[in-house]
């Protein structure tokens, strides 16, 4: 029998909500491309309902206990002697959410001699030392399209959001103010502007498309180039690496995974090259950006905004300087955990159990690791330190 250790975030401050603002979901027939949404045998939650905190549990329990495996779910996982680091030692398998993550450090993973599958429950699993998971043949896998969608809105709202001085002009009515002229100083439109995506994945692509309709210039850079047709169809101009488009652009949006190749590349040398009072929006993993070279671009004016939903560590110390930052549209992690996508990736997440438990094949857009190496989207999508592709 299994036993399978969660990590889910907190329950709201004023306890596990007993209505909702609406009473359901839209139905979602496919995610873009044709891609199905995940596929489980049955679940036992409600859609719409909060899960992914401690008392949601990914709506996993029943399931789990009628097959006779054990589940431990925990808030408590950083600092010495965590809930996380006392269950982690024999157990099965780890899920935990990139919003609230149980780092998977080479030290923990060297002392969780029966791991065998780490799930991120949502997308990005860079808290996984995946060289770690390659050297003790750990599978890692992921809810992927679960919530590119989800993010894919927040970063238009981040953008409008910071080009137009929305948050700034609604904190002076919050305030009590009306001066007109202190929140237009810094408000723009989007239109005409040149917004770029480093990385057109999922989340990237959908960025692009959703910005079309502005009349904005759109720009991407890949390690894997899109069709000529969509290309064509959005009117991209692509550049082969991130140095070369960020010149170009008012707008950048960052969508790669952190990995090798992106960890610190908006640094300071990277971001002295983008056009004064560009707008920088960060909704991928936070050491794709070097925190003070952030913060250095702001307090200068060579950036005129930064967002984003992603921090390190997280949670975020109180003293954490991107809270203070000026000019900044920071939220905790939150774009990938709205009611929607959570009802999507706990569906994911016990579509991949049940593949695990009953010895099928997990899909393979799902996996990162498998077999001591990257496979299926870990393949196309990331890198590891040591070259073992
Ligand atoms: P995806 O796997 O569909 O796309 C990732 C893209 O990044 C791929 O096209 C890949 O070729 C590209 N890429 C990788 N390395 C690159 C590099 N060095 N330069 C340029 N492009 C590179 O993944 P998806 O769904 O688009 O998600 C991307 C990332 O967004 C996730 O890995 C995760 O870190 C982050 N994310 C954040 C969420 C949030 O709540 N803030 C939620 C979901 C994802």
């Amino acid at each position: 029998m299994a036993k399978v250790l969660c990590v889910l975030y907190d329950d709201p401050e004023n306890g596990y909500p007993t209505s909702y603002a609406r009473d359901d979901l839209p139905h979602i027939a496919h995610y873009p491309g044709g891609q199905t949404l995940p596929t489980p045998q049955g679940t036992d939650f409600t859609p719409g309902h909060l899960l992914g905190s401690v008392s949601g549990e990914l709506g996993l329990r029943a399931f789990l206990e009628s097959r006779g495996h054990t589940l431990v779910v925990t808030s408590d996982k950083d600092g010495e002697n965590s809930a996380f680091d006392r269950e982690l030692p024999d157990a099965d398998v780890v899920i935990s959410q990139p919003f609230w993550p149980a780092y998977l450090t080479p030290e923990r993973l060297a002392r969780a001699a029966n791991l065998k599958l780490a799930i991120t429950a949502g997308i990005g699993s860079d808290h996984v030392d995946l060289d770690s998971a390659i050297e003790h043949d750990v599978t890692v896998a992921e809810v992927t399209f679960c919530n590119s969608i989800s993010v894919a809105e927040h970063v238009a709202m981040m953008i409008l959001s910071l080009v137009r001085n929305y948050l700034p002009s609604n904190q002076r009515v919050l305030d009590g103010g009306w001066n007109i002229a202190d929140c237009v100083a810094r408000s723009y439109d989007l239109e005409g502007m040149h917004v770029g995506t480093v990385a057109a994945g999922r989340i990237g692509l959908a960025v692009l498309r959703r910005l079309k309709p502005f009349d904005v210039h759109l720009h991407y850079t890949d390690r894997h180039r899109l069709p000529a047709e969509v290309e064509e169809e959005l009117g991209l101009t692509f550049h082969p690496t991130t140095a070369d488009m960020v010149p170009a652009c008012d707008v950048v949006t960052v969508n790669a995974p952190l990995h090798p190749e992106t960890e610190g590349m908006f640094n300071d040398e990277l971001l002295a090259t983008m056009k004064r009072g560009a707008y920088l929006i960060n909704t991928a993993r936070a050491k794709i950006c070097d925190r003070d070279a952030i913060v250095r671009a702001l307090e200068s004016g060579q950036l005129a905004g930064y967002a984003g939903d992603v921090w390190y560590p997280q949670p975020a110390p109180a003293d954490h300087p991107w809270r203070t930052m000026p000019h900044h549209g920071m939220t905790p992690h939150i774009s990938g955990s709205s009611l929607s996508a959570q009802a999507r990736y706990a569906a994911g997440t016990r579509e991949i159990l049940e593949s695990w438990l009953d010895g099928t094949p997990i899909r393979p857009e799902y996996l990162i690791v498998q077999g001591g190496k990257l496979a299926g989207t870990g393949a196309h999508s990331y890198s590891v330190a040591k070259d073992r592709k």
